[in-house]
């Protein structure tokens, strides 16, 4: 399961989706990609962020990972899902905090407000981190109301 990525997005997020799919490939990453399969049909990225959601809740997949046009949409969908914790992360920094303090299993990322370059990083580090546990665990149990 934690080779196990479930990946999703709208329209604006098609073309990095893309390349983020062969980036995880490459490193021996299973996907289950919830679509959307294009950039010209505009969909709603509150679809995808649940399918992909429900995976992570359900551990079919370890982990996951969206991509809307800011990767704010996408981030709010799945944090409707009760252990569901995504965060969305534009650069390397908060990206390793998102899983050494936040245990964030979820992701996102907007595709019209950062690089591919910067994204892949993001990625790399989110998938390699890990929670520190300790005084952390008990503020991401706080988090669920
Ligand atoms: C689509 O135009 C855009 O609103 C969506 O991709 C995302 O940025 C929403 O948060």
């Amino acid at each position: 399961m934690d080779k196990v990525v479930a990946i999703g997005c709208d329209h604006a997020g098609y073309s990095l989706k893309r390349v983020l799919c062969a980036f995880l490939q490459e490193q021996g990453y299973a996907l289950i990609d919830v679509g959307t399969d294009g950039a010209e049909q505009s969909v709603d990225y509150g679809d995808y962020a649940h399918r992909v959601a429900e995976h992570v809740q359900s551990g079919k997949a370890g982990w996951g990972v969206l991509v809307c046009g800011s990767g704010l949409g996408m981030c709010m969908a799945a944090n409707r899902h009760r252990g569901v914790r995504a965060a969305c992360c534009h650069d390397v920094v908060a990206a390793r905090y998102a899983r050494l303090h936040n245990n964030a299993n979820v992701l996102t990322l907007g595709e019209r407000l950062v690089g591919v370059e910067v994204a892949k990083a993001c990625l790399q580090e989110f998938l390699r981190g890990s929670f520190e546990g300790g005084r952390h665990m008990r503020r991401i149990e706080g988090i669920e109301t």
